[in-house]
């Protein structure tokens, strides 16, 4: 089954909105696999991010990502990846649709809440980059007959 990283920004601490952004994974259906508190660094910000290396909002946005602790979660089920990234909405705030998580609770493109994983590569990449592989936990969840269908798995 599909796993993926979400990170829970400065700005969804600072704002108080830690319940209610994992309450929607949660509802949804999604198992929790992973979670912790933890303090990036300017190395690790400027790894996962390497993509905007060189845009003028580059330090900004890993300055951001530094502000105060974030928590690094792992979630999974069928199409994890896609599904979280769905509910993450659009990048920007702004234009992210009401009902997803950057929608209904960000103004802003980069004070937007949650990061996701864009693909189950890089999904792969990311988890390996915050998680030690004993900090991915695999049990069980009694509801699980009623979350999917036999032929879904
Ligand atoms: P995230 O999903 O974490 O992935 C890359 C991040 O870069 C994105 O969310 C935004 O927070 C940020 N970002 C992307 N484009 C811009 C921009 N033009 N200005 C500021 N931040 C940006």
């Amino acid at each position: 089954m599909e796993k993926t990283l979400v990170i829970l920004k400065p700005s969804c601490l600072q704002r108080g909105l830690v319940g209610e952004v994992t309450k929607r994974f949660e509802q949804k259906g999604l198992r929790l696999a992973g979670m912790k508190m933890c303090q990036l660094t300017d190395e690790q910000m400027s790894e996962h991010y390497a993509q905007h290396a060189g845009k003028p909002f580059f330090q900004q946005l890993k300055d951001a990502m530094m502000v105060t602790p974030v928590i690094v979660c792992c979630y999974e089920g069928v199409g994890a990846v896609e599904v979280v990234r769905q509910m993450a909405g659009a990048t920007s705030g702004r234009k992210a649709a009401p009902g997803t998580i950057r929608g209904d609770l960000s103004m802003s493109f980069q004070e937007n809440i949650v990061h996701t994983s864009d693909s189950l590569e890089t999904a792969q990449v990311e988890l390996k980059r915050f998680f030690r592989d004993d900090e991915i936990f695999d049990y069980k969840q009694p509801p699980f007959q009623f979350l999917y269908a036999a032929d879904e798995l």
